[in-house]
Parts: C-alpha cells; structure tokens; sequence
C-alpha cells in the first residue's frame, strides 16, 4: 500500500514536473507580449493587421496583445513606466521616437539640483538593437531622419513602424458645401470659415481634449505657423528664444479659434470630436492623421465625404510623430521580441500597417499602390516640406516639457490669460529643455 501510494506520488510529481517544464518551454517559446494604447478605430484594426501577418509568419508563437486605452498613450506611459521599473516589462512596447525614448529608456539622467550631474547608459531599460538592423540589413531602408529619432551615442534602440503627422486638419466636404464655406487657405481664411459656420449654427471646430493632449496639439501647430518650421526647431537646439514674441501670437491664435470648439470639447476624447465630424455635427478636426484612419473605419473614404490639409498656416512644414518599438532589457522573451521587430521593420509589414492606421511607412520603398489619395499626398510633403518634430507625441522635448505644456494650456483655456501662459511656457522651458 504504502509502496503504490509513493509510486503514485512520484508519477505524479513526474508529469507535474513534465508539465511544468514543457509549459515553460513552451511560454518561452510560444509567447510574445506586445503593448501599446491602440484600442481606438483605425489604431486596433491596424495592430490586428500586423499581429495576423506576425501569425502567418510565426504560427507557434502566440501574441499577447496588451493595451491600454488612452490616445497618445495618456495612460498607457503610466502603466508601461511602472512594469519598466518593476523589472517587469512587456517583450515589446510603442514608443515614440526621439525624447520620450531616449530620455525615458535609455539615457538615465541623474540631477544634483537644476544641474544635470551625470548620464548612465549603462543603467538603460533597453537593449541596444544595432546588430540586428545590420543583420537584416535594414539601416539604409529607412528615412535616416526618422531612424535618427531612435539612436543614441551610435546605437539604435528601437524600430519606426511608421510617419504621422500632428499639423492635419480634416473637414466634412458636404458640411462645408452646404454652408458655403470654401477651405480655408491660411489663418485669416481659417477664423473666418470657422465664424460662417457658427453663425450657421454648426460646431465650427471639433475639439475632444478630456485628456488635455489634443488641445496642446492644435497649440503645438500654432507655434509652428507663427514660428516658422526653424523657428521651432530652434526652440529645441537653442537657435530660437523662448522669448520669441511669435509664441505669444500662437496664443493669441489659440485662443481665437477656441471660441469656435464645442462646448463639450472638455469631456470627448480625440475620436469623439472626430466622430462630430463624421456625423455633420462639426465641420473641421484638427487632429494627427491617425484620424484619417479612424474615418476610414467609420466607411468614409478620402476625398469623397472629407478632405484634409495642413493645418492653416503651417504648408510646407510637416510636423511628424514616429511609433517605434523596442526591445527592452529583461525582456521575457526576447527571441520572439526579436521576431516581432523583424515584421515592423519588413517593407510587408509596413505596407499591412500603415495604410489602415492612417500613418506613412517609415522605410523608403513604400509599394505606393497600396496608399490612399491622403496618404500619397501625405508622402509628398514628407518628403518635401521641413519636418519638425511634435512636442505632444514626445519628439522634440522631454517628457517633463511635454506635461508641463498640457497644464500650461489646459489652465490657458480656462484664464484666458495670454501674458501669464507665456510666461509658465518661458519658465517649463527653460526647467525642461536643456
Ligand atoms: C499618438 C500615436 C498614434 C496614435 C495617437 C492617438 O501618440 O503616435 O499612433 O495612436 O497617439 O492615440
């Protein structure tokens, strides 16, 4: 008795430990967690695509698709932030290109006071993924401004998966039409089609700014119209004063059309005031053009039902927003990290992604055929006009500057106050960007 209840026991210790061990060969394996804040329309049905061409390709490996709702990562940061330090990170995770990465990840800046004592790279949450680019021999393929967006000190520490453009403005056609009310072609045309069609009793401007961001952005376009395209980046490279009175004029600006937003800008996330748009409620959306991709879902297609353009006043400027996707140190599995990055960076998995998500492809060789009428036009001015990077998607500043702008022109909005937002926007930026 007491001989069959040990063998018994130990049978069962033996498939347990079998099953313990094979179930974590197979996570090892058989998983990849990838996160990111694409829940929206257009953002989820583009992950979709690329997770089902990352299945095709790799049928063993299962995706985990962790997101957290929230544009622009409004929450997704916080969460991502916390497993980070906790030593727990995702196999991958979206990234914005430029400081957000580098800033947050990789470079890890230590401050005795307001003085920037010392940087550790040796401290960074991510892996360095130089090698595997050249592997794959993939450094030549893409737009080497957009690739730069993701290095530091001579390595590359995460893949661009595509272009957005934060100055795009898009209309309701028939709206439009019905009110009599032409596109506008510069700031001064702008205030007035938005005063026609209040005056038509239609939502002139659609605004969804619950989470601050989208907000900043209309403001961020701003600057770069009365900037100029150097202008603003000189605020980043220290070319141009932060005491340059054309960052009050785009207050001044802001603060005009913002008589134009709905009432309930305030409480409507960036899809919803999109969503005014598609219903006739409003007639234009300044919004990135991952908006564009949001319509599409909604049926509508480009240049029938809506159209686009810069937003007034910044042609010729293309401010740009990169995703990109890292791999972090500490990364469960990072093999198939590794074979994720592999179908971002393929020209398939660019050409599945980026004409759902409402995005360009951040490599050169773009099948075109597969574009939209906006996103071919979009290309064109990427590949002409000055690029500058968006503050809001963490490009051109440090995270820092970055919230400190949103609280500088959420109060704004409720004050009204152009001098003292001027002067909270002088003293972020000297605190900040350094
Ligand atoms: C941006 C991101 C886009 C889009 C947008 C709204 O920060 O770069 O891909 O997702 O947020 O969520």
């Amino acid at each position: 008795m007491l001989f069959k209840k040990s063998k018994g026991l130990s049978l069962f210790l033996m498939f347990s430990l079998l099953f313990v061990f094979s179930f974590s060969v197979m996570a090892q394996k058989g998983e990849v967690e990838i996160f990111s804040w694409w829940t929206a329309g257009g953002e989820k049905e583009a992950l979709n695509a690329l997770i089902e061409l990352f299945n095709e390709e790799y049928p063993d490996v299962e995706v985990v698709n962790s997101t957290v709702a929230g544009g622009a990562g409004f929450n997704a940061r916080r969460v991502l932030k916390t497993r980070m330090v906790a030593g727990n990170p995702p196999d991958s995770f979206q990234i914005h290109g430029g400081a957000e990465l580098i800033d947050t990840y990789v470079e890890i800046k230590i401050y005795g006071g307001e003085e920037l004592v010392e940087t550790y790279i040796e401290a960074s949450k991510m892996e360095p993924i130089t090698v595997l680019l050249e592997e794959w021999d993939l450094k030549d393929k893409f737009n080497q401004q957009i690739l730069e967006m993701t290095a530091y000190k001579g390595e590359y520490y995460s893949i661009p998966v595509n272009v957005h453009r934060s100055n795009a403005m898009f209309y309701n056609k028939e709206v439009l039409e019905k009110n009599n009310v032409e596109p506008p072609t510069d700031l001064a045309s702008f205030k007035t089609a938005l005063a026609s069609l209040d005056e038509a009793g239609v939502v002139p401007l659609a605004l969804g700014d619950t989470n601050k961001w989208p907000a900043s952005q209309v403001f961020e376009t701003f600057l770069v119209a009365t900037l100029g395209p150097d202008g603003y980046n000189g605020l980043w490279n220290g070319e141009t004063s932060v005491n340059d009175p054309a960052i009050r004029e785009a207050l001044v600006h802001f603060k005009d059309i913002m008589q134009y937003v709905n009432e309930n800008h305030s409480s409507l996330t960036w899809n919803e005031a999109t969503g005014l748009v598609h219903d006739g409620e409003a007639g234009f959306n300044i919004m990135g053009d991952w908006a564009e991709g949001y319509l599409k879902t909604l049926g509508w297609t480009p240049g029938e039902e809506f159209g686009w353009m810069a937003v007034p006043g910044t042609e010729g400027s293309f401010v740009f927003i990169t995703d990109t996707f890292g791999l972090p140190k500490d990364a469960p599995n990072p093999e198939n990290a590794k074979k994720w990055l592999k179908i971002i960076a393929s020209k398939e998995g660019q050409d599945t992604f980026n004409p759902i998500k409402g995005s360009i492809p951040a490599r050169l060789d773009a099948d075109k055929s597969k574009y939209d009428p906006y996103l071919t036009d979009s290309m064109e001015d990427f590949a002409n006009d000055t690029l500058t990077p968006s503050i809001v998607h963490g490009s051109a500043a440090p995270k820092g500057f970055v919230n400190a702008m949103d609280d500088i022109i959420n109060s704004f909005i409720r004050t009204g106050d152009v001098d003292q937002a001027f002067e909270n926007f002088q003293i972020s930026h000297e605190e900040y960007v350094k």
